[in-house]
């Protein structure tokens, strides 16, 4: 078919280059969107006498018609067509004949492209987002139930405090509210019309930008014509905020995954987020997270395609941008795959609590409270320290825990020492007197759910 192009050149290419050109397979996800952007395109065109208002009215009801049609089924995709801009047009055209051939006036697939995507991406933000809250809520609701819930706490990957797990939750909670906040900032750079920026230096038609932006929902609009066409600013904000969001997610599958295994086992994953072996009959295995894990990479890759991609392009419009499409749409349906699963997979994962306090109190981890007890008691903290790094020793040598050490041993070290050791450096006690803002005692962990609750 020849080319809607076709003019200066026959529009005969290549079956190859045609093929090559083509990017309908993965821009046809953006038909609604194109559609909607070309009806606003139309009612502004004859709000400002650039064609009539019997014209316009075909016009949108002829775009109503195809979007109808594709959304019934009763028209499907020409993947002999360029790009989805050309296949509506094409589908106009045919529909309507000579008036079809008017919508394009005052604009150019360049502004048009921009546009699309600008209104696709608002949509995945939003999807996305609502999945984030969705995951707070469960992790809130879960830290809410384990507020007292007593774990070890590490750094290095070797017991260091104890925490609640409620508290560890709450720190992926933070992490998430962050994710969020970072979606809604893009949003609002995404939500900035391109269209009327036309090809690449705007138009000698008399059009209404605010028209068109205010009919789309958007904010305002992209205030240089070169810029506009050749921005792609919020497909690599949104990229980078969703492989932060990835990454925290995988930060967290890890511990998942560490939290499942029998040297853990802090947690129990539910049957039906975990898969079997082939082989071993014993394994549960956390694919999920592993998964989610391994998906992370994907969507890193996606972010570095598109910054490659970007920075050697002169202004204004270069088909290299035609890239753009494929990293960002895999990036949304890659984080939105991964958060509704995640969703569920912590909402039924049950907690091993006795696990988790047999495991808080073999490690030495109220050593600082130790410490501290001595500091209380008048001693500088650096001898309070060192005395207590003594005190460990010795339990390890004669196979006790700070916890179960006699007192007559605790006053080989010090004077200071009294019978209200014991109760000093209980693991309750501990997780208790974190009373600092921010810190794993009840009313902290508490107060951080509060806040994440009144944001989401
Ligand atoms: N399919 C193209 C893209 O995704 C649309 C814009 C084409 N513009 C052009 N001047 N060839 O970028």
């Amino acid at each position: 078919m020849a080319k809607m192009w076709a003019g200066r050149t026959s529009g005969d290419t290549n079956k190859l280059a045609d093929d090559f050109n083509s990017s309908i397979h993965f821009d046809c996800k953006m038909y609604k969107e194109d559609i909607k952007g070309s009806m606003a395109h139309a009612m502004m065109l004859s709000a400002k006498n650039i064609i009539s208002q019997k014209d316009a009215d075909a016009l949108v009801e002829g775009l109503e018609g195809i979007l109808n049609d594709l959304e019934s089924g009763a028209l499907s995709f020409d993947m002999s067509c360029e790009d989805i801009h050309m296949f509506v047009e094409e589908e106009l055209t045919k529909r309507l004949g000579d008036v079809g051939k008017k919508l394009h006036t005052a604009r150019s697939r360049n502004d048009q492209v921009a546009l699309d995507l600008r209104m696709y991406l608002r949509g995945r933000i939003d999807t996305i987002s609502s999945l984030v809250k969705e995951l707070l809520e469960v992790l809130t609701n879960k830290a809410s139930e384990h507020k007292a819930t007593i774990m070890p706490g590490y750094t290095h990957l070797q017991r260091a405090q104890p925490v609640t797990f409620g508290h560890h939750l709450m720190a992926y909670a933070m992490m998430l509210l962050r994710d969020l906040d970072r979606l809604c900032d893009c949003r609002k750079r995404i939500n900035l019309s391109p269209i009327g920026c036309c090809a690449l230096a705007g138009t000698t038609y008399d059009t209404d930008r605010y028209f068109e932006a205010e009919k789309l929902g958007f904010d305002g609009i992209c205030l240089n014509s070169l810029d506009g066409v050749s921005d792609r600013d919020f497909c690599l904000e949104l990229l980078s905020a969703l492989s932060i969001l990835m990454m925290h997610l995988s930060r967290f599958s890890e511990e998942i995954i560490l939290w499942s295994s029998w040297e853990f086992k802090f947690i129990e994953l539910s049957d039906s987020f975990t898969t079997g072996s082939s082989i071993m009959p014993q394994k549960k295995n956390p694919d999920m997270a592993e998964l989610v894990r391994g998906k992370t990479g994907r969507v890193y890759g996606d972010l570095m395609a598109l910054l490659t991609t970007l920075k050697g392009l002169p202004l204004a419009y270069n088909k290299d941008m035609q890239e753009d499409k494929e990293s960002i749409f895999d990036a949304c349906d890659t984080a939105e795959m991964c958060l509704s699963v995640f969703v569920p997979m912590i909402d039924e994962m049950s907690v091993c609590e006795s696990n988790m306090k047999k495991a808080a109190q073999g490690g030495f981890i109220n050593a600082t409270d130790l410490a501290d007890y001595l500091v209380k008691k008048g001693l500088p903290f650096r001898s309070a320290y060192k005395i207590s790094g003594q005190i460990v020793a010795k339990c390890i040598s004669d196979g006790y825990v700070l916890d179960t050490l006699p007192l007559s041993d605790y006053k080989k070290f010090s004077d200071l020492f009294e019978e209200d050791v014991y109760e000093e450096i209980s693991l309750e006690t501990c997780v208790a007197k974190r009373i600092s803002e921010g810190g794993t005692s009840v009313a902290s962990v508490e107060k951080q759910i509060e806040y994440v609750k009144s944001k989401i």
